[in-house]
């Protein structure tokens, strides 16, 4: 594979090809393609979706990927033998931080379901995961059919090999691998952090509405890399998972073989640092969709299936206003996690790596701790500095499992955080 190179824009239809000369010019499928190679489409979207969400790009490999044998179901207790049938509790989940494990674990055999809502037969709805490797996937590619994968490293830097070249995501940055899309994750060392598996659309950038035409996630700052392939001719294990459970095979080569391609349907990562965080100059804290990086819509407009939500370093300039995330009750659910730092509603608990889970109509906010300082607090210009904590928020309910709810990790005095509260005093 060639080093690593990048093509900016968010949805841009990109043209690349590792050797010159390799790219069809004029159509998509041409009689003969240059030097044999072979056309196919990979479509992320129905062929007969609008134009403005239609996804799709032709990749021209050294073999056709029709060309390999019958998949066979693998076991991965920790991703997809999961039960989502544990209680459905309405009480408020955090864990700290689990630990990587010390076997050699590759990304694939690392993943963790936490939770997960909807349905992957009729694609709508999120897994939430973790990723938990301490080594580089060898001789196997992963795919996903199922959904398309956010991926927020926490700890250690990735390196993502797929079809359709290479990229590096770490701490701070986040990767996103379109459904079907088959990839090898490289690890530099231990290495944790955070998926969320998309059934439902694919991400994509929010309306901006009267904000204007700049600003939170700008679309050049969204980076794809270029056109990469390895050659290789050796048993390869292909793992996908397919509703809900994994299948393999072994190809007698590499898929990661494509020479060129264009199209719109691919994958990308995105510097965290460099969203134009937006928040109030008045009063007032706003709500928190004003963090909002990526969105997966659902069928009713304003209600996501998934949105991606940052909590960035940031100013606080609100006169007269309680700074910190008001308390609340949300119709939507709320997993959040954390890369780095500390959350400015929880003064403890909430560990870099650890997760909460707040799910509809569940009572959160500040902590105490949180609460009287922030009530007690000067208000002049102040920085929240060296945080990053994130949140996937859907719009149904989270169904923890019971790998989640049976761990050591899960907190059992996660309420006591909310108690003490003094009682106001009426005049
Ligand atoms: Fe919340």
């Amino acid at each position: 594979m060639d080093a690593l190179k990048y093509q900016s824009g968010f949805g841009n239809h990109f043209a690349t090809e590792a050797v010159p000369g390799a790219l069809p010019v004029g159509q998509n499928s041409p009689q003969k393609v240059p030097f044999g190679l072979y056309a196919e489409q990979l479509s992320g979207t129905a062929f007969t979706a609008p134009r403005a969400e239609n996804r799709r790009s032709w990749l021209y490999r050294l073999r056709p990927s029709a060309g390999h044998g019958r998949y066979e179901p693998c076991a991965q207790p920790g991703l997809c033998d999961v039960a989502f049938d544990g209680p459905v509790t309405p009480n408020r989940l955090r864990w700290d931080p689990i630990a990587i494990p010390e076997a050699p674990t590759d990304f694939v055999d690392g993943l963790r379901a936490l939770a997960g809502n909807g349905d992957v037969a009729t694609q709508a709805g999120i897994g939430v995961q973790l990723y938990l490797a301490n080594r580089s996937m060898t001789d196997r590619v992963f795919q996903n059919a199922d959904g398309e994968l956010l991926i927020v490293p926490q700890q250690g830097v990735l390196t993502l090999v797929t079809e359709m070249g290479v990229m590096t995501a770490g701490p701070g940055h986040i990767a996103v691998i379109p459904r079907g899309v088959r990839f090898r994750v490289e690890v530099a060392g231990p290495s944790r952090g955070y998926v969320c598996e998309t059934y439902g659309a694919a991400f994509k950038l929010p309306d901006l509405g009267p904000i204007g035409a700049n600003g939170l996630a700008n679309p050049r700052d969204f980076e794809t890399p270029v056109a990469a392939f390895e050659d290789v001719e050796a048993p390869t294990q292909v793992i996908q998972k397919f509703q809900g459970r994994l299948w393999t095979a072994q190809w007698d080569h590499s898929p990661l073989d494509v020479v060129a391609w264009h199209g719109n349907f691919a994958p990308y990562r995105y510097d965290l640092a460099r969203f134009n965080t937006i928040n109030t100059v008045s009063y007032d804290h706003p709500d928190p969709s004003i963090f909002t990086v990526l969105t997966s819509p659902s069928e009713i407009p304003g209600t996501a299936n998934c949105d991606f939500v940052i909590f960035p370093p940031r100013w606080m300039v609100a006169e007269q206003t309680f700074r910190p995330p008001w308390f609340h009750r949300n119709v939507m659910s709320e997993f959040m996690g954390l890369v780095h730092g500390a959350y400015d509603a929880k003064v403890g608990g909430f560990s870099p790596g650890g997760a909460s889970l707040h799910n509809p109509m569940s009572d959160h906010g500040p902590d105490l701790a949180s609460w009287q300082g922030a009530v007690a607090a000067d208000l002049a210009p102040h920085k929240i500095e060296n945080t990053l904590a994130f949140m996937f928020e859907s719009r149904w309910t989270l169904r923890p499992t019971r790998f989640a709810l049976e761990h050591s990790s899960l907190q059992a005095d996660y309420d006591a955080c909310w108690s003490g509260f003094p009682k106001a005093v009426l005049p």
